[in-house]
């Protein structure tokens, strides 16, 4: 199995995934700016679930010694902490799954990027490396509970066709999802923005919405 890199691997979500994706059998890196933080993530999990195929590392080793790429940062680190993994990234999958929100008046609202998405820029930034979006309609609190049945669609989109088909194959292996091939990658701006609607309903309801595709 392609080894995946979890860039911000220490946060919730990159996290959720890491431990998702290693009990789908795929051996995962979590990367962090700090090599000890990666480590502490890597041995965190192992205490949810010993014996997965976890490690921590830098980020920049992470994306170096990885076949596969996965971007778990906060939209407005993607800037300073993409652009200098351009060459370890090179010719490689990389999996965005930034949704940029923020905040305001007790409401999550998209932020408006210049190049049309998060994954957009991402691409923008690694134009060497197959960039594709997924996962960002995923609670990490879900993903972090290994006990816990998924439900949902996982939207897939890139440009290049053999990097959506290795992404949907990374979102089959997680159990109970079901990867949805959602077409190229300036679409990933409506999935992006559907974490949004997702996370105000979770507060209005007190729930934990999640999406799936009727009709396909
Ligand atoms: N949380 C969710 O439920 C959820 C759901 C769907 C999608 N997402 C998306 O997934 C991404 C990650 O979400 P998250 O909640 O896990 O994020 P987070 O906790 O805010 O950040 C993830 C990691 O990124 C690194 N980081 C933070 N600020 C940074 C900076 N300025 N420069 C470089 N690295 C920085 C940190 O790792 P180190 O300090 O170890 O380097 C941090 O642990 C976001 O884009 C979010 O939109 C999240």
């Amino acid at each position: 199995m392609p080894t995946v890199a979890i860039i911000g691997g220490t946060g919730p979500e990159g996290r959720g995934l890491g431990l998702r994706l290693a009990m789908g059998g795929y051996p995962v890196i979590i990367g962090s700016r700090e090599a000890s933080r990666g480590a502490d993530a890597a041995a965190a999990l192992l205490e949810v679930r010993p014996g997965l195929p976890i490690t921590g590392a830098t980020n920049a080793e992470a994306a170096s010694e990885a076949d596969w790429v996965l971007l778990a940062l906060p939209y407005d680190a993607l800037n300073d902490t993409v652009g200098p993994l351009a060459s370890a990234a090179e010719g490689k999958l990389v999996v965005s799954v930034v949704a940029p929100l923020v905040i305001e008046d007790g409401r999550f609202k998209p932020v408006a990027l210049p190049q049309g998405s998060a994954a957009e820029l991402v691409q923008a930034l690694l134009p060497k490396s197959l960039v594709t979006s997924a996962f960002q309609n995923l609670s990490a609190r879900d993903l972090l509970r290994p006990d816990r049945v998924l439900e949902g669609d996982v939207a897939v989109c890139g440009d290049d066709d053999e990097a959506r088909k290795h992404t949907m194959e990374m979102a089959r292996a997680v159990k109970d999802l079901r990867p949805v091939d959602a077409g190229p990658l300036a679409n990933s701006r409506y999935v992006e923005d559907l974490t949004g609607l997702l996370l105000n309903l979770n507060r209005i309801h007190k729930g934990h919405a999640t999406v799936r595709f009727l009709g396909i």
